[in-house]
């Protein structure tokens, strides 16, 4: 039966885990993965999500099933959480899914039941996972491009020009901030342009929202998705729990549907809980529970929102130390665009081999397409990060 697989291509950011850990040196230093790391070192539990869980164990009676759509009042709020006032939401159709990686491959799978031939452009580069999802879902990928590899910064005249060959058939996924894996967001008008353009166009869009609070705010880092739900017929979502509320392995997250009529919400929502029953039936509670029970409680709300800021400042504040040192201690200009990035990721714009070396020689563990996370810093790796960097580049 299995004789003819081939070997297995580990994910990039899963082996270099595994690499780091079996690494005995003792100033090495994690930038690869991405998740969010305090000044520890630790991905803590958000305080907010201790008091949810303490709630949630007292009023819980029941293990049995939950419904395919996963929990309805988790999907009121998450909806709400992303898209605002900015759409009826008798327009939309919201399930719950096991993280934004679920939800991905339920609309990849959505789209390939109501549009097989639908192509999916992609950002170059992307989230890793964005083209294997959508492939595995059946869909063609292209890509359009977006970071300016000089200035470090997205290249919107070319990415406009990329985006003016899709078409109704198509489909554009974007990042609704902190893009991954560059760090290079687009701005607000940015949004209105490729707005106007799928209207004009025909596409559908469609957002990938992994780190709502992570980059200017909560409020802020969705103003362009927002404009865009208000303004188009049709759109996608996806959103995750994973980084907003620390909740990686509890698997929460959502895919969102904005649609042109209320019958077509019922239609779609008809498909996607199809969809949920044969692939993993009922979304895991556990997360979402937590979610729901913060998002509805003003007092915890108002918690999680605090220890948020403190979250984003801290990414800030990493970003605009690991810059000051490269321009007083090593006298170079060179890497300010890294304290205009936005999020977790930073994109050096070093070569594979460049990355290898930091690696090999520095021990300093980043993405071999140049991707370094700044939240695997603490204060005192920054000189010594600093320095790799300078001998590296
Ligand atoms: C852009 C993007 N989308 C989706 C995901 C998947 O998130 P989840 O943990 O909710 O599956 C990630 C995780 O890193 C991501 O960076």
């Amino acid at each position: 039966m299995f004789s003819n697989l081939p070997s297995p291509n580990l994910d990039p950011i899963l082996s270099l885990a595994q690499a780091f850990r079996s690494d005995p040196r003792s100033e090495k230093v994690d930038l690869g993965i991405g998740v969010y790391k305090n000044s520890d070192g630790d991905t803590p539990v958000m305080q907010a999500v201790t008091k949810a869980q303490d709630i949630v164990f007292e009023k819980e009676k029941t293990k049995s099933y939950v419904g395919l759509a996963g929990c309805e009042e988790f999907n009121g709020l998450i909806r709400n959480l992303v898209l605002g006032s900015s759409v009826d939401p008798e327009r939309t159709t919201t399930i719950q899914t096991p993280g934004a990686s679920g939800a991905l491959r339920m609309l990849g799978d959505l789209v390939k039941a109501a549009k097989p031939e639908t192509t999916v452009w992609i950002s170059d580069p992307s989230y890793v996972n964005h083209r294997p999802v959508m492939e595995a879902a059946g869909l063609k990928v292209r890509h359009y491009c977006y970071f300016d590899r000089e200035t470090k910064q997205v290249n919107l005249d070319k990415m406009m020009s990329d985006l003016a060959q899709a078409g109704s058939e198509d489909i554009v996924l974007l990042h609704g901030s902190c893009h991954n894996p560059t760090g290079a967001d687009i701005d607000f008008d940015a949004w209105k342009l490729i707005t106007k353009m799928s209207l004009k166009n025909g596409f559908v869009p469609f957002v990938d929202v992994a780190y709502q609070g992570f980059g200017d705010g909560l409020i802020q880092d969705v103003e362009g998705v927002r404009y865009m739900a208000s303004n188009v017929e049709e759109m996608l979502i996806t959103t995750s729990c994973s980084k907003s509320f620390g909740l990686y392995r509890e698997r929460a997250g959502a895919a969102i549907v904005v649609n042109n009529s209320q019958s077509q919400a019922n239609n779609v929502k008809g498909k996607m809980l199809t969809l949920a029953r044969a692939t993993y039936t009922f979304p895991p509670a556990h997360g979402a529970e937590l979610v729901k029970t913060i998002l509805s409680s003003e007092e915890l709300t108002s918690c999680w929102e605090n220890e948020l800021v403190q979250m984003r400042q801290r990414l800030m504040s990493l970003r605009g130390a690991l810059c000051e040192e490269l321009r007083i201690t090593h006298n170079t200009h060179k890497f300010d665009f890294i304290e205009k990035h936005k999020g977790m990721f930073t994109m050096l714009g070093f070569s594979q081999e460049q990355m290898t070396v930091l690696k090999d020689k520095y021990g300093v563990y980043g993405v071999g397409d140049g991707r370094i996370n700044i939240a695997g810093l603490t204060e005192k790796d920054i000189p010594y990060v600093a320095e790799a960097i300078i001998k590296v580049a």
